[in-house]
């Protein structure tokens, strides 16, 4: 793994955007340090792409929409290609993981998991895009209807930094399915694995422009692309706040948008619930990519009478959680930058200062560099449902446990923040499993059992500030592309 690395960091230290099939500069020639956040030290650049390069790439991938071979080119040949780039992602799988982790800072481990995903979203996808199509409708005497489902056109897919390679391909497996041409713009953070994966769709054999890859900054490069008027859709995982500007750029030009937004996702373990196959799922919903996932399990709602049994074990399992550089594959890798380790810290500062008990800490390794981004994990016990740390978005190590008297209780609760993304229920009751997975407004809801992550046919999205529209699944491809109704009249 470790040579692996060496050999692409030692051959491609500067790292180029795609546009129209070719490796390019930004046109400034300006760039943006890479830092590995397990030791905050520099190990490649890439471009600072401004609105400049931001036209280019949209130009290209709309001369590809309209005049290229991927506008002639049937739906399974579409797949084939996808299907291709998903055996690539596969055959450099270890150049991936190590890559996305020392960008990002997590466990080796789970680079190599979000590789595993990311080639069955090419795969998936691959595999769907001859496979949807549209209807007939009965109609008037001497009418007949149908509906064709057709592309939007240039697709920009703005991609966060806390599964870059997994989130790029859910958006480029599904908008490419439905014969879409797209411009993606990873983040500042976390660029690395998009760039690459341009290059091998490149040696897959897409046609040049149908995926152009554009690194910079969020405000720059971002804000361009979402307020640009050849984009046709813009899809987003991200902040609430950052997806409010982009839905507002997306807005001017009257364009269609997906928001996935993050969440604050409650897990509901009721009193006859098999704690014992609860307990590591419940650390593992958390402490997965240091709590840095939108789907995290951030609030564990626990009914009353085994309240204390169950704050005590998932104590002891937090008092071990370690947080250490990722190629030394611990519990959890570093925050993925400073501004986000601070972010973290905050937030546990002022909820230990406002008198939250602490329950447990984990630590950080003791040979961890000191210019990482390591912040230990941290449980606090009996959170007030009214706080800020049990209502808003940590996105780091850190639990809240809220103690709960009745179902009913149990679904106030669960659905009293203003996000609704992920929700796990843990009981023995068949018919209270229903229940509550009914009233939990949630896009997605597990039943003994959490994690949203690989579940690449499982369609996925917020109800509330955690977004609208699908991705995932064949749900995705809905949203990747428009009905058109024709009526033929023929009496
Ligand atoms: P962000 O939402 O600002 O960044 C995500 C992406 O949006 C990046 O590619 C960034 O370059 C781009 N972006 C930023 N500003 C933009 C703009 N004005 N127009 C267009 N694109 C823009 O997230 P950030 O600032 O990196 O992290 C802040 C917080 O957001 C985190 O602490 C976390 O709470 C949340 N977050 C949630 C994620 C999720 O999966 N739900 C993923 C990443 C962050
Ligand atoms: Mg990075």
């Amino acid at each position: 793994m470790d040579q692996n690395l060496s050999r692409i960091v030692a051959q491609d230290k500067n790292f180029l955007n795609i546009i129209n099939g070719r490796r390019v500069a930004a046109l400034s020639q300006e760039t943006i340090t890479v830092l590995c956040p397990s030791d905050g030290l520099p190990f490649a650049t890439i471009p600072a792409g401004t609105a400049e390069d931001v036209d280019s790439a949209v130009r290209a991938a709309r001369d590809a929409f309209e005049h290229g071979p991927w506008s002639r080119m049937p739906a399974f040949e579409r797949g084939r290609l996808l299907t291709r780039l998903g055996q690539l992602v596969e055959e450099h799988g270890d150049e991936l993981a190590a890559l996305e982790s020392r960008d990002t800072g997590k466990p080796v481990r789970q680079g190599k998991a979000d590789v595993v995903a990311t080639a069955r979203y090419y795969e998936f996808y691959g595999g769907a895009a001859d496979k949807i199509h549209g209807d007939t409708i009965p109609f008037l005497d001497g009418f007949t209807a149908l509906t064709l489902r057709e592309p939007h056109g240039v697709v920009a897919g703005i991609i966060p930094w806390n599964y870059p390679m997994q989130i790029m391909a859910r958006v480029v497996g599904a908008a490419l399915a439905m014969g879409n041409t797209l411009v993606i713009k990873p983040a500042e953070d976390a660029s690395l694995s998009a760039i690459r994966i341009g290059e091998l769709a490149i040696e897959a054999g897409f046609p040049d422009g149908v995926l152009n890859v554009i690194t910079g900054y969020g405000r720059e490069a971002g804000a361009a692309l979402s307020s640009h008027p050849g984009i046709n859709y813009v899809t987003f995982t991200g902040s609430p706040v950052t997806g409010t500007a982009i839905q507002q750029a997306a807005a001017t030009n009257n364009r269609g948008v997906t928001m996935e937004l993050g969440g604050k996702s409650p897990q509901i373990v009721f009193a006859d619930a098999d704690v014992e196959k609860a307990l590591p799922v419940l650390v593992n919903a958390i402490i997965q990519n240091g709590g840095q996932t939108c789907s995290a399990g951030s609030r564990i709602l626990i009914e009353r009478p085994i309240y204390n049994d169950v704050a005590a074990a998932l104590g002891e399992r937090f008092s071990k959680l370690i947080a250490a550089p990722h190629d030394m594959d611990l519990d959890l890798g570093p925050m993925v930058n400073p501004a986000q380790k601070r972010k973290v810290e905050n937030f546990i500062t002022s909820a230990a200062e406002s008198g939250i008990e602490v329950v447990a800490r984990g630590s950080i390794h003791v040979d961890a560099p000191v210019d990482g981004y390591y912040v230990a994990p941290v449980l606090f016990g009996a959170v007030d449902p009214a706080s800020v740390l049990a209502q808003e978005e940590v996105f780091g190590p850190v639990l809240s446990l809220f103690a709960f008297d009745d179902e009913a209780d149990a679904i106030k609760l669960a659905n009293g923040t203003e996000y609704g993304l992920v929700a796990g229920i843990w009981t023995r009751d068949g018919a209270r499993q229903h229940r509550v997975a009914k009233k939990v407004r949630a896009g997605q809801v597990f039943v003994n059992a959490y994690g949203a992550g690989g579940g690449v046919e499982l369609p996925f999205g917020g109800f509330k500030k955690s977004g609208h529209g699908r991705e995932k699944g064949f749900e995705a491809l809905f949203d990747m592309s428009a009905t058109k109704t024709v009526v033929f009249r023929h009496d």
